[in-house]
């Protein structure tokens, strides 16, 4: 049945934020509540699939039988989602993963100086997605996710090259309404050939167009 279409399937989601350490009370991190990959997972999971959700500190109960993996770190989120990738059918990247980390962590609590400024050194994380796109042994089919604010069909088209995905989800995050944190959003999905529409809806309801999408340009490929 339609219920059950993703039986047998194995997918691995990447959601929420990821937290970069500082110091030891201290951490760089983003306002990702983790509802839109939680919401997928409970989707793909309630039309049979097997799931296993990466995630990053949220404040979220996991969806029933979805196999969650607690990170903290891009670095810990990449290392968990190369130990699942291969062993899946789709790879869903929905996590907002900070793009820098700090390039010394101080293992003591850092004093407040007599400064009126200091610095911290930022090096990049890696792109988890890119790295999952990349494989070239046992590669799943490949769904990103991109927040635009302007042009978001163009920059998303821009970053399913750039990223070697197989299909990514835009989101445009210029209004309030929608996107991080609420509990409604639209998106317009895109692939090398096409690209779907689907308008403002609660969460639960657009998660299950985007698996049905996901699974459809799955089977075509
Ligand atoms: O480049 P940008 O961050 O806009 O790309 C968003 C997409 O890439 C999302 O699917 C996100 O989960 C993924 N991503 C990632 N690792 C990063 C940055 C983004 O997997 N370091």
């Amino acid at each position: 049945s339609a219920e059950q279409q993703l039986n047998n399937i194995k997918i691995t989601i990447t959601a929420g934020p990821t937290r970069e350490a500082i110091d030891p009370v201290r951490y760089i991190s983003n306002h990702s509540s983790g509802k839109m990959g939680f919401a997928l997972a409970q989707a793909a999971a309630a039309m049979g699939a097997q799931v296993t959700l990466i995630s990053g500190p949220v404040q979220l109960a996991t969806p029933a039988g979805v196999t969650r993996i607690d990170v903290t770190t891009a670095e810990q989120m990449l290392e968990a989602a190369l130990a699942q990738a291969t062993q899946n059918d789709i790879f869903i990247g929905c996590a907002a993963v900070a793009d820098y980390r700090v390039a010394q962590v101080a293992s003591e609590k850092m004093k407040k100086t007599a400064s009126d400024s200091i610095e911290l050194k930022l090096v990049k994380n890696p792109d988890i997605i890119a790295a999952v796109a990349a494989l070239t042994v046992q590669r799943p089919f490949t769904v990103g996710f991109a927040a635009e604010t302007q042009n978001v069909v163009q920059y998303a088209k821009d970053k399913l090259t750039r990223k070697k995905l197989d299909l990514i989800c835009a989101n445009d995050v210029s209004g309030t309404e929608l996107g991080f944190n609420s509990d409604h959003n639209a998106v317009t999905l895109v692939w090398q050939h096409g690209e779907q529409a689907l308008p403002a809806q609660p969460k639960a309801d657009l998660a299950k167009a985007i698996m049905q999408h996901i699974y459809a340009q799955f089977s075509a490929n």
